[in-house]
């Protein structure tokens, strides 16, 4: 994306709003009607006329300046968030560090799904150094517990799920790098906002089988990182 700017990729999703409606940006709680409360490092000056844009889709308001904000704030990467309904612009990517994914399949059931043999998930992802798009770039950060071993059942819908999963492997969605809940580790590699189901025959850290709703609940948060069931056909 050499040559684009982050003003660049704002206006791309946006759309002109000639009269402000007369209520507050939810970024920075000012009015429409007046100037952006986000003063940031890279902020600039804007005219009169692009202060104020409507995201295409979902449609709702924010000062230019504050997306932009928001924009330099990830790590931009081309795609924009609505920070109220979560609809995605472009194509979301995380910062999941280098590593591997694979999978087999394993000739047993698992609890709740007992027509169908498993998938068994490996993530390997090994310790480094933290790249720009990580909270302390230039420090190390440490990879706990892998490789980690996930499990899904062999049916039609967990290989749906198989298929968008490796969509958000090469996204860089499926781990981050920040601080463990768990373990309160800072600095360490983290599952991100996709749950996996890490116990195969029991169920003693809640992250086991049966549940019966786990595929559908991938599936949501799979949308809500861009990843719907399209991605997993073209890709
Ligand atoms: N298995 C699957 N998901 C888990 C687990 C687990 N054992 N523990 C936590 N999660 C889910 C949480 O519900 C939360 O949504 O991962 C998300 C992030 O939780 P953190 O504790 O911040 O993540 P992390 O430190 O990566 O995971 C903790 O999971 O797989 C194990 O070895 C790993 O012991 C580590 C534990
Ligand atoms: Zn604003």
């Amino acid at each position: 994306r050499k040559g684009k700017t982050p003003e660049d990729v704002v206006k791309k999703y946006l759309q002109k709003v000639k009269s402000p409606p007369d209520e507050d940006c939810t970024i920075c709680m000012e009015p429409l009607g007046g100037p952006s409360g986000y003063k940031g490092p890279g902020v600039g000056p804007v005219s009169r006329a692009e202060s104020v844009g409507r995201l295409a889709q979902c449609g709702h308001l924010y000062h230019f300046q504050c997306l932009v904000a928001m924009y330099n704030n990830g790590n931009k990467d081309g795609s924009l968030q609505c920070p109220t309904c979560k609809t995605i612009y472009g194509v979301k990517t995380g910062n999941q560090p280098a590593g591997k994914m694979e999978y087999h399949i394993i000739p047993h059931s698992l609890p709740g799904h007992p027509d169908c043999k498993s998938i068994r998930i490996i993530y390997n992802i090994p310790p480094g150094i933290q790249g720009p798009e990580h909270p302390n770039p230039g420090k190390p950060f440490t990879a706990r517990g892998f490789p980690r071993h996930c499990y899904l059942p062999d049916s039609d819908k967990g290989r749906k799920v198989l298929r968008l999963l490796l969509v958000a492997w090469d996204r860089r969605l499926i781990f981050s790098v920040g601080t463990s809940s768990t373990t309160g580790e800072s600095d360490t590699v983290i599952w991100n906002e996709v749950h996996h189901k890490t116990e195969f025959g029991s169920n003693l850290t809640g992250h086991g089988f049966p549940d019966p709703g786990h595929l559908d609940n991938v599936l949501d948060e799979l949308r809500a990182q861009g990843i719907t069931e399209d991605d997993g056909l073209t890709e």
